[in-house]
């Protein structure tokens, strides 16, 4: 049976600063490995978590319309059509991307694709048509206007940083940034000044959104999780934001050990540690809630306003081994209907649409201060096998022939990719909230 240790993901990982694509695979098979012990082995992406793990299945006929609710229509504006971002097909667009590898100073190393010489680019022909309604290209214009004097906090993993960096990119076509700040290993804490609107865009760390110890080569080899106090790097700079990005969610499969109140609550993977598995659904529950209610204390305690936006979880695509050649090879998106939301991504993705629901209830008499909204990648993710590095996370991986070894990245998204979709999706939500307090107080 395939254990963790077989995988020597350590080195991968802690070497390579590279988060989780790998982990992903592992500890997908490491929560077979629990749950499924009389199975034989199967791709992550092929298996549906059994009813002990998935008390519902992920559907959307019980959860709450993520779209926004019907507005008056003011006869001098264009008319506000409600609708659902997040339902709909990924459709070919002649037009291309917004910005490429060349004109955009931020991307990470990992995520350039283009210039890692990634040779098949009809990835970037495509748009997001939800059902409804049309999605608008992004104008960065707009959206640096609706962040006129205030500050964009983007909060999480690795994922939070790949759409801040997006959306650097497609900010940069219109006003250029300055970085005015960074600390941290790898620049986990940085923030950029866009000066002809006096607006600020930052990345803070914190894949746990609660206060975590990650592991390292020197200490445990589990992550330490403290399930109900936040996350101060990022929470106690809060008063200084205007606007939060949260997203989190692969840094959950990872072997940790979980505390609540001083006590250990359980762990999740952690063979020869006396503690209960308890899985990570429910710790992901806790510290999103744990984060989200920390917000509303903080900063209805001042009277202050946020907006608060949390990116729901985004698939991985791992069709092979992580370290073989062809790992996530698809060139184009799945059509609709071709491929289901189900398992783990589904149940990530449905514990956070309810957290947030759980947190705009309890928020409910704040509502003009505190605007709380998913953005519901999840299935528009799950569509797009084809926008991940893969082995193009190193520059020219074949430049000496197919290796036996090619790390992959099929979790991340190339930039430009499809994440820049996410943006355009996120400027429509926030242009609406403005509209909607517009009318409020008009
Ligand atoms: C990148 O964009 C710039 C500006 O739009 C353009 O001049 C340049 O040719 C583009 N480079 C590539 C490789 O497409
Ligand atoms: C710039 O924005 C900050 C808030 O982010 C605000 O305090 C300050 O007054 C603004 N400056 C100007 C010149 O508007
Ligand atoms: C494990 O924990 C249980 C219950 O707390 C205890 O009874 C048992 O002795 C422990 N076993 C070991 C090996 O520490």
């Amino acid at each position: 049976m395939v254990t963790p240790s077989s995988f020597q993901y350590k080195t991968f990982f802690f070497t390579n600063k590279f988060l989780p694509c790998s982990l992903y695979l592992l500890l997908s098979i490491a929560l077979l490995h629990f749950y499924f012990r009389p199975l034989p082995f199967l791709s992550s992406s092929e298996i549906d978590l059994p009813p002990s793990i998935l008390t519902t299945t992920p559907s959307h006929s019980h959860l709450p319309s993520p779209s926004p609710p019907a507005e008056e229509i003011k006869a001098n504006e264009t008319p506000i059509t409600p609708c659902d971002y997040f339902n709909g097909k990924w459709v070919r667009d002649r037009r291309g991307p917004l910005y490429n590898g060349t004109t955009c100073g931020t991307i990470k190393q990992g995520q350039n694709c283009i210039v890692h010489g990634r040779p098949d680019l009809g990835y970037l022909y495509w748009r997001w048509k939800p059902t409804q309604c049309n999605l608008p290209r992004f104008d960065p214009q707009a959206f640096l206007q609706l962040l006129k004097n205030k500050h964009l906090a983007f909060v999480g993993d690795s994922m939070a940083r790949n759409q801040l960096e997006s959306l650097l990119c497609l900010l940069a076509t219109a006003s250029t940034p300055n970085l005015e700040y960074r600390n941290g290993e790898d620049n986990k804490f940085r923030r950029w000044f866009f000066p002809s609107h006096n607006a600020s865009v930052s990345v803070y760390w914190s894949p746990f959104l609660v206060k975590g110890i990650e592991k390292s080569n020197s200490g445990p080899n589990h992550n330490k999780l403290y399930l109900d106090v936040v996350d101060e790097r990022w929470a106690g700079e809060m008063g200084k934001m205007d606007m939060i990005v949260l997203s989190i969610g692969h840094w959950f499969l990872h072997p940790a050990v979980y505390y609540e109140v001083d006590a250990v609550l359980g762990c999740h993977y952690c063979p020869g540690l006396n503690h209960t598995e308890i899985g990570f659904y429910d710790v992901l529950r806790k510290a999103l809630r744990t984060a989200l209610n920390s917000i509303i204390e903080r900063k209805t305690a001042k009277g202050e306003a946020i907006d608060v936006i949390v990116t729901t979880f985004s698939p991985a695509h791992f069709e092979g081994e992580w370290d073989k050649a062809g790992a996530c090879p698809k060139t184009r998106p799945f059509r609709k209907g071709e491929k289901e939301l189900e398992g783990m991504d589904g149940e990530m993705r449905k514990v956070e649409i309810e957290e947030v629901e759980a947190a705009k209830a309890k928020a409910n008499e704040f509502e003009d201060r505190f605007r709380l909204q998913a953005l519901d990648v999840t299935k528009l993710a799950l569509m797009r096998p084809d926008g991940h590095p893969g082995p193009y996370m190193h520059p020219f991986p074949f430049a000496n022939g197919v290796q036996e070894h090619v790390q992959n990245d099929c979790v991340h998204w190339c930039l430009p990719g499809p994440i820049d979709t996410w943006n355009e999706i996120l400027l429509e939500m926030i242009k609406k909230l403005e509209d909607q307090t517009r009318m409020g107080v008009e």
